[in-house]
């Protein structure tokens, strides 16, 4: 009988500490036997975001117990794993160093091989832990670091429509929760305090909306939530409708932009009924999944969306585009360097800074 193929994978990019087994079953489909998630929010909520050494110091402190766990729990040991993959970037660099060279050395201890992974890419493979999606696919990926529209052509190969030229969708939901108040991580607790709000209280702005492609700009949204929050002096019930316009015009960016990047995915892929795969944190937001499903209704795209617990960092798509990639003989030398920048498609152009020009 064949040997099932099983894969350790390890995720330390920025403020999880995570570890996973992941196996592809007889039929190819993979299988989470476990996916252990330590994470660090309690220690970085003071200080309303991530502090990169006090993240580092607690991958350390927590990594070790955080493999045994994903061993235990799926009745795996390292001698049986036929792969080591670890998150190399982009990301914090002292917190990458923690899993990628705990990865190395287990892969270099017992001789197994070793997948050194673009964090953005396990995001980009995630909903494939659930389901099958065909390449090629368009995929809009929105976490707190990064927002794009990509063509996924196939594993390792990505072709960039669009991107933020400014904040993350994730960093835009952090940065209003924080003038409003609200505890972090912004992102779900914004949502939640959104719900009873009025969203079309406040009339917001949609920076360059009518222009730069499917490009996006969120910056100019969040200074006009600080400017509208400084007029309410903390009346509950215009924070909720502040929180709800806010969600509501991030909401109308993604439909304007989501329209436009489907065109043009159609135009270069052809118009087949294709996969449209949203992915990152942000994509466990309800109400952006609802708004996106509805596009993809009426514009012939089939929606696929990563199970919540695969949407903020996971090492289970870790380990599952280890997988993928070793079963197209892509694995890496213990040489890898952790990089903090490394984006899915190295050929497309820097979209941030002075001189930047939209069309
Ligand atoms: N329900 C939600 N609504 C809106 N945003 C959310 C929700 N849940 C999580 N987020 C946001 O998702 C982000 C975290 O996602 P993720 O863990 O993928 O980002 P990251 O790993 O820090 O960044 P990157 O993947 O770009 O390196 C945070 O900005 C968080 O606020
Ligand atoms: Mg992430």
């Amino acid at each position: 009988m064949k040997k099932k193929l099983t894969f350790l994978g390890i995720e330390t990019s920025c403020d999880e500490t995570s570890a996973a087994i992941v196996q592809l079953d007889k039929n190819n489909n993979p299988k989470v036997l476990s996916n252990i998630i330590s994470s660090q929010i309690k220690k970085h909520e003071k200080f309303g975001g991530v502090v990169p050494e006090l993240a580092a110091r607690s991958h350390l402190e927590n990594i070790d117990f955080v493999i045994r766990e994903s061993l235990r729990k799926s009745k795996t040991d390292l001698i049986t794993v036929d792969g080591i993959a670890a998150t190399a970037g982009p990301g914090l660099i002292v917190s990458l160093h923690v899993g990628l060279n705990i990865g190395k050395s287990i892969a270099s201890s017992l001789n197994k091989p070793f997948v050194a992974i673009n964090h953005l890419e396990g995001h980009a493979l995630s909903p494939g832990l659930e389901k099958k999606i065909n390449f090629p696919y368009l995929l809009l990926l929105i976490s707190g670091g990064h927002s794009q529209f990509l063509i996924v052509e196939d594993v390792g190969t990505y072709h960039q429509l669009g991107t933020t030229i400014d904040d993350a969708v994730g960093e835009a939901f952090d940065k209003t929760a924080k003038i409003l108040g609200l505890k972090y991580p912004g992102g779900p607790n914004l949502e939640k305090f959104a719900e009873s709000g009025d969203d079309k209280y406040f009339k917001l702005p949609q920076p360059i909306i009518n222009r730069g492609g499917c490009n996006l700009s969120l910056a100019g949204l969040k200074t006009a939530v600080l400017r509208e929050s400084k007029n309410i002096k903390g009346k509950i019930k215009l924070k909720k409708n502040l929180a709800a316009s806010f969600q509501f015009t991030i909401n109308e960016i993604l439909k304007k932009k989501t329209l436009i990047a489907m065109k043009q995915f159609n135009e270069k892929v052809g118009e087949k009924n294709s996969d449209f795969v949203v992915a990152g944190g942000v994509a466990a937001n309800k109400v952006i999944r609802d708004n996106l499903k509805k596009i993809c209704r009426s514009n012939n795209f089939n929606p696929s969306f990563p199970d919540f617990q695969f949407c903020g960092d996971n090492a289970a798509m870790i380990a599952w585009a280890g997988i993928q990639r070793f079963k197209k003989n892509k694995t890496d030398s213990f040489e890898t360097p952790a990089r903090s920048r490394w984006p899915l498609d190295l050929t497309a152009p820097f979209m941030k800074g002075p001189g930047l020009k939209l069309l």
